[in-house]
């Protein structure tokens, strides 16, 4: 049976207005909190040449060798959507020469990514992601500042998370790990899954991130990679370890955290939440320092992270939610055609003035209009008769206690002014 064109493609879906508002907020607040530490909006482009994810991410990951939306655009380019944005974020960076200006650049970043993944609660194939990337600098100080951020945003919305650190080392000490690890893996063919068996040749540093039950008993018994650092990756990690300590920061070192994409160089590190089941990864991030040189650009360092905005809202607390919720201030109830006429032009005085308000042009009687301001959620009901209308005295009901008090049109603003105030 042919796809319904009434439905959505499976893995995307339709982000309804009664949950905008919970996105709204997370967004707003990234914004507000990032641009306090000194980080700028940047829109890269939902769609970038093949190669760039091909190179920066890897070829032998999975979401390059399987995952991506690739196809031959007009003049036969072969164009991906982005399933992340990092490369795309050096990529400008290097394109722009933002690498003149002096220090460290800081670059944020919120939309959609594209991954067509196996189908899970948590995961989707058209997701969103908040991210930050600072440019521009190897210190250690540069993790610990992003981290706080970060954490300090998720704490802002009261959302409870696990910070969990590793280093993957570098091209000079991983290569002599990921042999090691090979050499182990190709003993244990026998007792790993089929996946695990193709990742021994194709990326073994994928194995220790399998949740296959079989494979966990000779995952946990792998060399770790932290015992294998070369002397430079060991002193910089001991170095961020520090300055999260210094910042107060708690942290979890996983030595078998490895991160699904291959150009993370030393520190790789996970936010995770309980509350989000099997997907439980809210954010994930760490150094690239050899990216832009992949990419056939200058060494420029680098440190970010990306969070998933979908599993951030589904985490967010009730009260939270309701927080950022908008309703409307006023409904303005009205019964008869002189009581319409009026309702229309208060409601155009008051929206000019700032004021979310709702009528209905097909109204019914007082009582469904007073079901509707419930059903929408409305603070204020304001009752318009004609009777009303010749007194020039108005009922106003709170919606939330249901009390009311009489006013005039001229002292609606004031009192709506109030509430707002009050609330
Ligand atoms: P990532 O770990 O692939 O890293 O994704 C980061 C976050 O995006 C995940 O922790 C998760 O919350 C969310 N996410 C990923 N895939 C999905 C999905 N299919 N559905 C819902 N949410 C998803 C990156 O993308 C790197 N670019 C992060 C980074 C930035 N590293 C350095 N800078």
């Amino acid at each position: 049976m042919p796809d319904s064109l009434l439905t959505n493609i499976p893995g995307t879906r339709d982000i309804l207005p009664e949950e905008i508002s919970s996105w709204h907020l997370a967004e707003e607040f990234a914004r507000k909190v990032f641009a306090c530490y000194g980080f700028q909006e940047i829109r890269p482009p939902l769609m970038e040449a093949t190669d760039l994810f091909a190179r920066g991410i890897g070829g032998e990951t999975d979401i390059v060798g399987k995952e991506m939306y690739t196809f031959l655009d007009q003049s036969g380019k072969s164009v991906s959507l982005r399933p992340e944005a990092t490369a795309s974020v050096v990529r400008a960076y290097i394109q722009h020469s933002m690498n003149r200006t002096a220090g460290i650049t800081r670059l944020y970043y919120i939309g959609p990514m594209f991954r067509h993944e196996k189908k899970q609660k948590g995961r989707w194939r058209q997701f969103y992601q908040i991210g930050a990337e600072a440019l521009g600098s190897d210190h250690p100080a540069v993790e610990a500042e992003v981290i706080e951020m970060m954490l300090f945003f998720l704490d802002s919305l009261e959302v409870k998370s696990r910070l969990l650190i590793n280093s993957v080392g570098d091209g000079n000490c991983r290569p002599r790990y990921v042999a090691k690890l090979r050499g182990e893996l190709n003993r244990r063919q026998a007792e790993l899954c089929e996946e695990c068996r193709r990742r021994t040749e194709t990326n073994p540093l994928r194995v220790l991130d399998c949740k296959v039950p079989g494979c966990q008993p000779v995952i946990s018994e792998l060399p770790a990679i932290a015992d294998h650092l070369c002397e430079e990756c060991a002193q910089h990690f001991a170095k961020v370890r520090a300055c999260l300590q210094q910042a107060g920061i708690a942290y979890e070192i996983v030595p078998r955290l490895v991160r699904g994409l291959d150009y993370y160089v030393k520190t790789a590190f996970e936010i995770v939440s309980g509350d989000l089941g099997a997907q439980n990864a809210l954010v994930g991030g760490g150094r690239y320092d050899g990216l832009a040189e992949l990419l056939g650009g200058p060494r420029v360092p680098g440190f970010g992270f990306a969070m998933g905005l979908d599993r951030l809202v589904m985490v967010l607390p009730e009260h939270i939610r309701a927080k950022a919720a908008k309703p409307p201030d006023i409904l303005l109830a009205y019964l008869g055609d002189a009581a319409f006429r009026k309702a229309l032009e208060l409601a155009r005085s008051l929206r000019h003035k700032g004021f979310a308000c709702h009528l209905e042009f097909t109204a019914g009687s007082l009582k469904s209009q007073m079901r509707l301001a419930g059903r929408i959620g409305a603070r204020n009901v304001l009752l318009m008769g004609e009777n009303e209308i010749a007194a020039g005295r108005y009922i106003l009901k709170q919606m939330r206690d249901s009390s009311q008090a009489e006013v005039r049109l001229e002292d609606l603003e004031d009192c709506l002014r109030k509430q707002n105030g009050n609330s």
